[in-house]
């Protein structure tokens, strides 16, 4: 049987990205107008965590139960994987006992491993490569608060700081979406030629565009600007001292850079936040932060995506094309009950 992952957005169409976002606003609005679609009654989830997670975990695991299925929380230590039994082994028995898997790993080839061996969809939830849930959310939330008068392709987009996965990610799919992305920070901490590579790749089909650059000049008439902790990834996790010696303040989202960025822009943040470092109090709590609705939006994308895997609705690859246009069918009515 085949099925479709979800690893990177690399492997998504823009117009494949742009029908996920829509099916999780609809489904947003139908949960707002207290009403909760069954849209994934009677099925499992599988939710494996090599590290901690707040958004993520609780994201996947409410999505669930609000669409009427149920999720299964498999921690390190809980289940065999990584022990003695082998990622393909743990692949071809949690297909048989759930419906859709999600991982956050450490290392990417894990949830590539996972997704080769499963006959289920397999979702990243995070590696060391990319955070593709969290761009979908950040897609959602850049939508909501769209500048006036202007289409999601006419904005500009800047990271500040660190390299990090959610840093590539963002850069993945602002400019799939063909909107400027800038990442703003010091050299030996920008994305790298590979990095740089997949995003030209990007920008020849999508008409987006992109710079790396250690001058803050950059950013000026950015509509969001977006930063992430500089704890540098895994075995290259920085002290707090070579943190502040590293990034600080020239990399510190304050006040001034976002005047700088533009009088309009918005503030918006993966989180967790490590406050007084790469962003004040002041501009996290302040007027131009989005960073909680983007928090939110994390649910309000995972449902939409688990709704859209389980019922196969990525036109490039449906298993039975009947079924699918059956099951579009049925959504739009449970939809629009409550729209
Ligand atoms: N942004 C994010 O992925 O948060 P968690 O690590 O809490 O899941």
């Amino acid at each position: 049987m085949s099925k479709r992952d979800f690893i990177t957005t690399e492997n998504y169409t823009k117009e494949e990205i742009l029908d996920i976002v829509d099916l999780s606003l609809k489904i947003k609005a139908c949960i707002k107008n207290n009403y909760y679609p069954p849209l994934l009654k009677n099925k499992t989830l599988g939710m494996i965590f090599q590290q901690s997670s707040t958004r993520t975990r609780v994201s996947f695991e409410t999505a669930m139960t609000q669409l009427g299925g149920h999720a299964q929380y498999l921690a390190p230590g809980q289940i065999q994987l990584g022990g003695h039994e082998t990622i393909e082994d743990t692949s071809r028995v949690l297909s048989r006992l759930v419906d859709i898997l999600m991982a956050r790993v450490e290392r990417h080839h894990s949830v590539n491993d996972l997704a080769t061996h499963a006959t289920i969809p397999v979702i990243n939830g995070m590696s060391d490569y990319n955070h593709p849930t969290q761009e979908m959310g950040d897609l959602c939330t850049m939508i909501e608060h769209l500048p006036e008068g202007k289409k999601l392709e006419d904005c500009k987009v800047s990271f500040i700081g660190d390299a990090t996965q959610v840093c590539f990610s963002l850069g993945l799919v602002v400019t799939k979406m063909g909107m400027e992305f800038v990442h703003f920070g010091p050299k030996g901490f920008q994305l790298n030629d590979d990095h740089k590579a997949k995003l030209d790749a990007i920008c020849k089909v999508s008409g987006g565009s992109y710079t790396v650059t250690d001058d803050e000049e950059a950013i000026v008439g950015s509509d969001f600007v977006y930063t992430d902790v500089w704890y540098g990834l895994y075995e290259a996790e920085l002290s707090e001292e070579e943190r502040m010696r590293t990034f600080y303040p020239k990399y510190q989202v304050d006040a001034d850079m976002m005047n700088k960025a533009g009088k309009n822009a918005k503030f918006m943040h993966c989180l967790p936040a490590s406050r007084g470092e790469e962003v004040t109090d002041e501009v996290i709590d302040g007027p131009a932060s989005i960073c909680f609705d983007e928090a939110e939006n994390r649910l309000t994308s995972i449902r939409g995506l688990l709704v859209y895997l389980m019922n196969d609705f990525a036109d490039k690859h449906p298993v039975d094309k009947a079924a699918q246009a059956k099951a579009k069918a049925d959504l739009e009515v449970l939809l629009n009950t409550a729209l």
